[in-house]
């Protein structure tokens, strides 16, 4: 079954993307312990990809066992929207995802992320270079991109299988200072996506106070007269949780976000214990360690300091992860973990 065909028909419990957090090590522990529906990849940026910039190519690695997986963009040039969707495509995702809802002062001072529900114009020509980009599928070697970059796509094309036909979707907010849904959803949904998310919060409120997911409903109920799905996001803990509110709110599916930090059993909603959870630990360093040889060890103790959560001991442990700086390390804790 296509992704289309797949988010049409059961409610969806995604993983939402997380900067600097879903990376492959990330997912591929979260596929191994409880596998989500659909996978989004961290944003890339769709300006670096059309300037060659290989090394945001470490935040799209992915394997076949994590599909269907969505490759997200952001950016405000619709002609690198073209280029990055085109090299999408070649990559083999199953589809391609448009960031209009990113919060941060970085991506919305140069107009990109959630600075565009402010811009509609600029939004559709970003939305209409994409969906241009997935018709023409333009052969690698005829855009103009860097020898380096062709190599790394070609590569990358190895260890994936190619789809076709990914879909296009937007991922967004409800607004910038309030909620403009009632306008920027059809507006969005006149576009002929193949999906969209909303997440219940506005730029400014970042990700303060609780998602409002009764303008998720009212999205939703435009999102019907458009036939378009609609994912709702934020603040869903858990799979039955999801469940209940695509049920109640009247959405195909839910992403889950920060819910599945320290806790990948948050798609199965089984209870793990401090075993498993320990055994989860090692499993992503592991992943990590394979595929990211270079990097510094300190990102994984942010995972490693939301598996502590509950832990009775836990204070006594956060001491020690601060201070992990090798899988060696980790081992040696193994113990305190277990022993509570
Ligand atoms: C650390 C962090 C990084 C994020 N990175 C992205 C991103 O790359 N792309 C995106 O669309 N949303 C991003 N988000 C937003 C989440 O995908 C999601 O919309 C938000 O966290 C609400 O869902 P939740 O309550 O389930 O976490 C990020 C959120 C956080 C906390």
């Amino acid at each position: 079954m296509d992704l289309k065909q797949l988010i049409s028909s059961q409610p969806i419990i995604g993983l939402s993307p997380l900067d600097g957090i879903t990376d492959e090590a990330f997912r591929l522990t979260q596929c191994h312990f409880a596998k989500p529906d659909i996978i989004f990849t961290e944003f890339v940026s769709a300006e670096g990809l059309a300037h060659n910039a290989v090394k945001l190519y470490d935040h799209l690695l992915f394997l076949p066992e994590e599909r269907p997986v969505i490759g997200q963009l952001f950016g405000k040039d619709p002609d690198s929207f073209y280029l990055a969707a085109t090299i999408l495509c070649h990559l083999g995702f199953d589809g391609i995802d448009i960031n209009m809802g990113c919060p941060a002062r970085t991506v919305t001072q140069h107009g990109s992320g959630a600075a565009l529900i402010e811009k509609p114009e600029l939004a559709s020509e970003i939305i209409k270079a994409v969906q241009q980009a997935v018709k023409n599928k333009t052969k690698l070697k005829d855009l103009k991109l860097k020898q380096k970059t062709i190599d790394k796509v070609e590569t990358f094309r190895g260890t994936s299988l190619q789809n076709n036909n990914p879909t296009i979707s937007v991922k967004t907010r409800l607004g910038i200072n309030e909620s403009v849904i009632e306008t920027w959803i059809p507006f969005l949904l006149k576009h002929n996506l193949d999906f969209l998310t909303l997440h219940g919060r506005t730029l400014k409120q970042g990700y303060s106070g609780v998602a409002d997911w009764s303008e998720i409903q009212t999205a939703a109920n435009i999102a019907k007269t458009f036939n378009t799905p609609i994912l709702g996001n934020g603040d869903i803990k858990s799979r039955q949780q999801g469940i209940e509110y695509c049920h109640k709110y009247g959405v195909n599916g839910v992403l889950i976000g920060r819910a599945a930090m320290g806790n990948p059993w948050v798609f199965s909603d089984h209870i793990a214990t401090y075993a498993e959870k320990f055994a989860a630990m090692k499993f992503h360093t592991q992943k990590f360690i394979d595929l990211f040889s270079g990097r510094r060890f300190e990102p994984l103790r942010r995972h490693f300091l939301l598996y502590t959560l509950g832990h009775p001991r836990a204070k006594e442990l956060r001491l020690k992860i601060c201070q992990l700086t090798s899988i060696d390390q980790l081992l040696a804790i193994e113990a305190n973990f277990l022993n509570c």
